[in-house]
């Protein structure tokens, strides 16, 4: 972390209603994860995520892609605003555009993604829907850190989701939705913890 006596800041990048958000605030305000969240950035206007931290008077940016000539400029410039505000970990929370391998290669094991399904199966923007119309019994959720793939990036935890007899997807959504309330900011705590630790692929959890 930048300073041993000041708590791990966070930058949040979110494109949609933020519900994970939602719950990464709460357990920060609770002490539950022991950070701040410095910033709450998003590449889309009308992100309710950005509502959210308006309302708890966290820092909040819309950055318009189209603003920029290429992907590689725009992460140039998220590059430039989360080094303004030196932040220790990226969370993706719904963040709905790929990361460059310049954005990865620049936060290096410090950038966390949540994923509605069991990596490495159902990777992309459907995680849930791809999962259920294939008809699989069981998916989940996983949190990992991100690497220059798609929902590829050592995995952090995961908890499996029994897909019901009678589920819709609305349904099973509702179900991983609360999944990802507990899992999501569990991982960031032990990272904030200082409790992580990559070894290759694997990731290893110390104990506290
Ligand atoms: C979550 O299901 C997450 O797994 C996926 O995008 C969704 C974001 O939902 N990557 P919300 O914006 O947190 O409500």
């Amino acid at each position: 972390m930048n300073n041993s006596s000041s708590k791990p800041r966070l930058g949040i990048l979110a494109s949609g209603s933020g519900t994970n958000l939602q719950k990464i605030i709460e357990a920060v305000q609770s002490g539950e994860i022991p950070a701040e969240i410095s910033v709450v950035i998003s590449n889309k206007e009308d992100a309710y995520a950005l509502e959210r931290a308006r309302k708890h008077n966290i820092s909040n940016l819309f950055i318009n892609p189209k603003d920029f000539n290429s992907r590689i400029e725009y992460d140039k410039e998220l590059i430039k605003i989360l080094k303004s505000y030196d932040i220790d970990l990226i969370v993706m929370a719904g963040y709905m555009l790929v990361v460059t391998p310049e954005f990865i290669d620049t936060f290096k094991n410090r950038i966390i993604n949540i994923h509605p399904a069991l990596c490495p199966s159902f990777p992309g923007a459907y995680g849930v829907k791809d999962a259920f119309d294939y008809g699989v019994k069981v998916t989940g959720v996983t949190v990992h850190f991100a690497d220059a793939g798609v929902d590829t990036g050592p995995i952090i935890l995961q908890q499996a989701v029994p897909i019901l007899e009678d589920d819709t997807e609305e349904s099973l959504l509702k179900r991983i939705h609360e999944v990802e309330y507990k899992l999501f900011p569990q991982a960031i705590k032990l990272f904030c913890q200082g409790r992580l630790k990559i070894e290759g692929r694997k990731v290893k959890i110390f104990p506290e």
